[in-house]
């Protein structure tokens, strides 16, 4: 794993049920973005914050060269991705490859005349780039591409759909056209971003990272920014210290409670983005409410915006529908054309009310996918232990199939009895009369019977904390050092315990004792 790794696994995955996730393969690619969404919630939030670490925001004239901005740009340090956007005005938003390009480029930039007001001295990085004889430049300027930054209006959407061929593609235009975009996903970080440097000005450790649908895969253009602080880093440096022979720790003011600390941090927060935040306007201190926040506009990203101070329920929350919305791609589909309908029936409401919010609409379809039968998504505690049990189960079942009778059929989904001997027969999917495995011998079907029952039995009965102790190979770790090597006999003598003669005749006799019952209960 690299530092990112390492780092996303101590805050979040280690705390989290689905520390496996990834591990099992749960996320198939079915999707054509997948390759974005298949990282770990943790992996892409870091990724993403360190990314806007390194991006700035300019406003640009109405007529601008681009590659001269660029050339301009570059002389400070190499650009990894840049795009334009508009909102009152044009923005660019670019992307440097090493953060210390900023730290150049803001040596270089001048503060702005006051005439007729007075600046306040922060240094942000939100620029204004204007052109020194706009008349003359702006003569050879090329269009730029805008990207969009807000969804088509309902009317053009409906019409989309009416040309679609049948109710699943409608529903995937709708989120198509819906869904955020990278561009946004870009901007939405960097929003948080230049929060953080405000919080790191009273508490430099702190970091702001979106929660919510910013980041939960069901973010729809145009939706709020939920963000938090985090103060994470603090606490990791108490357990450091616990560690050694002795105890030092920070004199900190003590409040009577925790909810008292998150007000007082929040209300110098934003009176912080109020007096001296560029764009920050609208600034709303709602201290009092069951989780207090400080809502305001942020004009250079023209997103609007919540900072509550960190809630472990909340992000477990954006993770959960994280991975729902990664397992299958119906998920989304069937939540942002829900979310849609609900809106333009006034179910929903972006103000506050009695009405029925996004995020409770979102667990209702969850329910919904989970009572299907079968299930389309997995209930928490399945999922829970999903991660921790299929690898084991696969062995088992394999060890345990009765290749001598059943064949393998994916199109029906089950065992069916095989239509002739060959050893290993698994039904071609498309063509139903061909079998896909047979090449297969019986020595090297045996060979993988006897390989996955080792196995399984080294995921049952191993001790993982004896063997971590031990700092010995564990779990898929010790299923792949050859067995043969560690112990010689130890496969020839697992097939003798539970060779597949003694598993029928044991599965045989468990069929009968079934039988007897089910004939004893039926004669009751
Ligand atoms: P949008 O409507 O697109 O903003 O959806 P959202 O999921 O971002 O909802 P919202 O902005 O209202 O809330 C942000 C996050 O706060 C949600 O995703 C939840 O994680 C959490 N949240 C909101 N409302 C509740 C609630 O009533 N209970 C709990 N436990 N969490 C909530
Ligand atoms: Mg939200």
């Amino acid at each position: 794993p690299n530092s990112h790794c390492r780092c996303a696994h101590k805050f979040c995955i280690n705390d989290s049920p689905f520390k496996y996730y990834r591990k099992i393969g749960l996320f198939h690619s079915t999707d054509a973005e997948v390759s974005t969404r298949r990282k770990t919630f943790a992996e892409v939030q870091t990724e993403r914050l360190e990314q806007a670490e390194r991006t700035i925001l300019i406003k640009c004239p109405p007529k601008i060269n681009e590659k001269k901005l660029l050339q301009y740009l570059s002389s400070h340090g190499k650009i990894n991705s840049h795009f334009f956007f508009e909102n009152r005005g044009i923005h660019a938003l670019i992307e440097f490859s090493e953060k210390n390009s900023i730290a150049s480029l803001q040596d270089v930039i001048g503060i702005p005349s006051a005439t007729e007001h007075h600046v306040v001295p922060f240094k942000s990085r939100l620029f204004i780039f204007t052109l020194k004889n706009p008349v003359g430049q702006a003569a050879a300027e090329t269009p730029i591409h805008l990207s969009p930054q807000s969804h088509i209006p309902v009317k053009d959407l409906i019409q989309k759909l009416c040309g679609a061929e049948s109710i699943s593609s409608q529903m995937y235009t709708l989120l198509n056209e819906y869904q955020l975009t990278e561009e946004n996903i870009k901007l939405r970080f960097l929003a948080c971003s230049l929060v953080r440097d405000f919080a790191r000005a009273y508490f430099p450790d702190s970091v702001v990272k979106p929660f919510g649908s910013s980041v939960n895969t069901f973010g729809k253009l145009g939706c709020d920014v939920d963000m938090f602080l985090d103060f994470h880093k603090t606490g990791k440096h108490t357990t450091k210290m616990k560690k050694g022979p002795f105890e030092m720790e920070y004199q900190m003011k003590r409040l009577p409670s925790e909810r008292l600390a998150t007000q007082k941090i929040l209300s110098v927060i934003g009176d912080c983005l109020d007096n001296f935040g560029p764009g920050c306007v609208s600034v709303q201190k709602i201290l009092n409410a069951r989780c207090p926040l400080v809502k305001f506009s942020h004009q250079p990203t023209g997103f609007q915006c919540d900072l509550s101070v960190s809630n472990s329920i909340a992000i477990k929350s954006s993770e959960l529908l994280y991975i729902y919305g990664c397992l299958d791609s119906r998920v989304r589909a069937l939540v942002f054309s829900i979310r849609c309908w609900a809106r333009i029936h006034g179910l929903t409401n972006s103000v506050p009310g009695a009405w029925i919010t996004n995020f409770s609409l979102t667990m209702m379809i969850m329910f919904f996918l989970q009572k299907r039968s079968p299930p389309i998504i997995p209930t928490l505690d399945q999922l829970r232990e999903l991660a921790d049990v299929l690898l084991c189960d696969f062995f088992e079942y394999f060890g345990n199939f009765d290749f001598r009778k059943n064949s393998i059929n994916l199109r029906k989904g089950k065992e069916v009895n095989k239509p002739e001997s060959s050893p290993l027969y698994i039904w071609n999917p498309f063509e139903q009369d061909l079998n896909i495995s047979k090449n297969v011998n019986q020595p090297q079907l045996e060979k993988f019977v006897a390989l996955a029952r080792e196995s399984a039995w080294i995921l049952q009965k191993e001790d993982k904390t004896l063997r971590m102790v031990n700092k010995e190979p564990w779990g898929l770790a010790a299923l792949l050092i050859p067995f043969g090597k560690s112990n010689p006999n130890k496969i020839k003598n697992r097939m003798k315990g539970i060779g597949s003669e003694t598993i029928k005749s044991l599965l045989d006799s468990l069929k009968l004792s079934n039988v007897n019952n089910l004939q004893k209960t039926v004669g009751k």
